[in-house]
């Protein structure tokens, strides 16, 4: 979708603010058709890459620049706004505030309502992006921040089948890309490294004898961290042994998702399948997924990779179903760093 705008449908729009970590972003989508007339999305990455992680004061500060920057684009579009939806949870406090408050006096001075949309939800509707929801469905969440199983009811409730007890699986990639020198954010380096990585490390998946459905990714991390200063220690770190080992450390990690995964589909027979969040982008992770989703007899649906991390354009999809149930949030709306998702 380019930053251009698109004008000609006389339907209302919902205006979609993301800043709840380190994107600003912003979207018109079109309430009738689901058309994105408009999307923009600022990162920060390069700003970041320097400490090797999201530095929440900078994110805050950047978030303030960037985000009426975007919105100058689309200002003769606003008479056309019928609601704003703004992620208030979860993320960074600092972040989210940014665009919270932002969204707030938009939706004050253009007299429409405020809609409070939770992040998560927000990339489980990064599936439907311009058709209505097709639910239920299972969904896999694996972003920076969360790595989570959804079972997700036709009428959009939500429980929880797993979930990490420490680090996110897309976190962990970024760890290691840290520890191996690769930059932030780890994810597309690790797997872009990994291509040219052959067979050669071998990590323990974690929790494989363990009857819990839970994920754990510290552990493979720490396996990584040794063996790269023990290689480091002997001066035989080059850049193939980067390659062997961010394609063990991917595989294991998928293996590890796919394990537990499968203990789910045994329990639960789901029609459709879907996967979200940043890190679904990972094309290892897919067909994984895919030869899952085939052997069980389902059918997996995934985001537009241009969708798969934070976006604004996911936000106002998922704003649209709170507006057509007329949910609304008062201008007092808070920002809040966790949330506890039982409903998209
Ligand atoms: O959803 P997202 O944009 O932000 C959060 O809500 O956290 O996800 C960002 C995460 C980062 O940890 C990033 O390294 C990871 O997604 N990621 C990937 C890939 N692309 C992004 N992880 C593995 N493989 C990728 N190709
Ligand atoms: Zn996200």
């Amino acid at each position: 979708m380019s930053e251009k705008l698109q004008h000609g449908s006389a339907g209302g729009l919902i205006l979609g603010i993301e800043s709840s970590c380190d994107d600003s972003s912003a979207a018109l989508l079109d309430i009738e058709t689901l058309e994105l007339k408009f999307h923009k999305k600022i990162s920060q990455d390069a700003e970041h890459c320097a400490f090797g992680g999201v530095v929440p004061e900078l994110a805050a500060r950047l978030h303030t620049a960037a985000l009426p920057k975007i919105l100058e684009q689309i200002k003769p579009e606003l008479p056309r706004v019928k609601a704003v939806a703004v992620t208030n949870e979860p993320g960074l406090s600092v972040s989210l505030v940014g665009g919270v408050a932002m969204a707030k006096a938009l939706a004050s001075s253009l007299r429409v309502p405020l809609i409070a949309v939770n992040h998560l939800a927000g990339h489980v509707y990064s599936l439907f992006l311009s058709q209505e929801a097709r639910l239920p469905a299972g969904v896999l969440l694996v972003s920076g921040g969360h790595t989570m199983v959804l079972d997700i009811g036709a009428e959009g409730a939500v429980s929880v089948l797993a979930a990490t007890m420490d680090d996110s699986f897309g976190e962990s990639f970024d760890k290691v890309a840290k520890m191996l020198g690769l930059g932030y954010p780890g994810g597309v380096a690790v797997e872009k490294a990994a291509k040219s990585g052959c067979e050669r490390f071998k990590f323990t998946v974690p929790l494989l004898g363990d009857a819990r459905t839970a994920y754990s990714f510290s552990g493979l991390k720490n396996q990584v961290r040794v063996e790269t200063e023990k290689l480091a220690e002997s001066g035989n770190l080059g850049a193939q042994e980067i390659a062997d080992i961010c394609f063990a450390f991917e595989n294991t990690a998928c293996k590890h998702i796919l394990n537990k995964l499968e203990k789910v589909f045994a329990q639960r027979k789901f029609e459709r399948f879907g996967v979200v969040g940043g890190a679904s982008a990972n094309l290892n992770l897919r067909s994984s997924l895919k030869a899952l989703c085939d052997k069980y007899g389902c059918e997996l649906i995934c985001a537009p990779l241009e969708f798969c991390s934070d976006n604004a354009a996911m936000i106002a999809r998922a704003g649209r179903e709170k507006y057509l149930r007329g949910e609304f949030a008062g201008l007092d709306l808070q920002a809040s760093p966790r949330s506890e998702l039982t409903r998209i």
